[in-house]
C-alpha cells in the first residue's frame, strides 16, 4: 500500500509585513534581513489563528484533491503554536471541517512538524490504518516571538499548508521513505523561555543562531546523502527538492555541499519567512502543478529539539 499525494492547500493571514514596514525602534534594515536571510516580507496573524489557518489550507487541499470530507480518517498537525494547550489544533482542524470519524492529532517537533506528521500518516496508511489522511504544518509563530529582539521577531512568519493523502494499491507513486530524527541535547540551541509546566505561558523564542545555522546545514547534506543512498540513487535523480525555509544562506551552503543543480532546489522564504512546520507544504504550493508533474520530489527540514528529517516523494 502506498501513500500517494493528491492534493495540497495553503492558507495565509491577511496581513502582510513587508521588512520597511518593521516598527523602526527594533534598529533593523530592509539590507540587514535580505543579505543575512533572503527574507523580504511575512504574513502575520491578526484574527486569523492556527487552527483556522490549518482549517482553511485543510479545506482547499480536499477540494483539489476532489475529496469527500467523509473519506477522511486521519488529521495530523505539525504545530508547535496550536491555540490551546488542548484540545489538540487537529481536534479543532476535524470540528470545523465538519469530521466525526477517525482521529485528529497533532505532532510537536517544531521546523520539522510537516514531515513528523506526514511519516505519521505515511505509517498509518501503509499498515493499513488510514485510507484517506490529511497532513497540515501551521504556525503563527508571530504570537510567541519577542518583537523587541530583533535577532530573532524579523525571522518569522505565519501560515499553514495541507497535503492530502490517499492509499492506493499496484502503484509505484508515493511516498518512497520518510526518514526521522530527533537528539534532544541540542534543546537550548532553540527553544522558548516558558510553557504550561514551567512559567504556565508559552514563553517566547531563543535561538543561538549561528549554531542551528551550522547543524541545519549539515543535516540537510547528511540527511540528502542517506536518502540517495538508501533508494539507490543519485543527485541528478532528484527533479525537485523541496527544503524547510529558515534562511537562503543555509540553503545556499546546502547547494554548493550537495553539487544539486540550484534550479531544482525552491527557495521562497523571500514572500513568507520562516514559518516553522508551514513552511514546506507553502513551498509545495508555490510550485504547483509542477510538483505533481512527475518525477522525484524530495522534502528535508530540521527544526527545535533538534529534529530533522527527509522524504522522497514519487509522483
Ligand atoms: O528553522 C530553524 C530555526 N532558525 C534557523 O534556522 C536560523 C538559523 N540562524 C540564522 O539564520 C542566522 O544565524 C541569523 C539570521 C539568525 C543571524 O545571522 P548571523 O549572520 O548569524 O548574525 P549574528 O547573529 O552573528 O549577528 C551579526 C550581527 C550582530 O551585531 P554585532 O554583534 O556584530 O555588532 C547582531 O546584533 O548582526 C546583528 N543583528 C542584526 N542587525 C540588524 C542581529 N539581528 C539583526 C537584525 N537587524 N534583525
Amino acid at each position: 500500500m502506498n501513500a500517494v499525494p493528491i492534493g495540497f492547500g495553503v492558507a495565509l493571514p491577511k496581513k502582510c509585513v513587508k521588512n520597511s514596514d518593521l516598527p523602526k525602534d527594533l534598529e533593523t534594515s530592509d539590507e540587514w534581513i535580505i543579505s543575512r536571510t533572503g527574507i523580504c516580507q511575512r504574513y502575520i496573524a491578526e484574527n486569523e489563528t492556527t487552527a483556522s489557518l490549518a482549517s482553511e489550507a485543510a479545506h482547499n487541499a480536499l477540494k483539489y484533491a476532489n475529496i469527500s470530507k467523509d473519506e477522511v480518517d486521519l488529521i495530523v498537525v505539525g504545530t508547535v503554536t496550536g491555540d490551546y494547550t488542548f484540545p489538540s489544533s487537529a481536534a479543532v482542524v476535524q470540528k470545523n471541517l465538519g469530521i466525526s470519524r477517525g482521529v485528529a492529532f497533532d505532532v510537536n517537533a517544531a521546523c520539522s512538524g510537516f514531515i513528523f506528521a506526514l511519516d505519521v500518516a505515511n505509517s498509518y496508511i501503509k499498515l493499513g490504518k488510514a485510507k484517506c489522511a490529511i497532513v497540515i504544518g501551521a504556525e503563527t509563530f508571530s504570537r510567541i516571538v519577542d518583537w523587541s529582539d530583533r535577532s530573532s521577531c524579523v525571522l518569522f512568519g505565519d501560515g499553514a499548508g495541507a497535503m492530502v493523502l490517499q492509499a492506493q494499491e499496484d502503484t509505484d507513486r508515493g511516498i518512497k521513505s520518510c526518514k526521522i530524527y530527533s537528539d534532544g541535547n541540542y534543546a537550548d540551541c532553540l527553544f522558548t523561555s516558558g510553557g504550561v509546566s514551567t512559567t504556565q505561558n508559552a514563553g517566547f523564542v531563543k535561538m543561538r543562531g549561528r549554531e542551528v545555522f551550522k547543524f541545519a546545514v549539515e543535516k540537510f547534506h547528511e540527511l540528502l546523502n542517506d536518502l540517495l543512498h538508501e533508494n539507490h540513487m543519485n543527485v541528478n535523480d532528484i527533479d525537485l527538492l523541496v527544503p524547510h525555509q529558515a534562511n537562503s544562506r543555509i540553503i545556499q551552503k546546502f547547494i554548493e555541499l550537495s553539487g544539486i543543480e540550484e534550479k531544482k532546489v525552491l527557495i521562497n522564504i523571500d514572500k513568507y519567512a520562516n514559518t516553522s512546520a508551514a513552511s514546506i507544504p507553502l513551498a509545495i504550493n508555490d510550485v504547483g502543478a509542477r510538483f505533481f508533474s512527475g518525477g522525484n520530489v524530495v522534502l528535508l527540514s530540521m527544526g527545535a529539539g533538534f529534529t530533522w528529517g527527509s522524504a522522497l516523494i514519487k509522483l
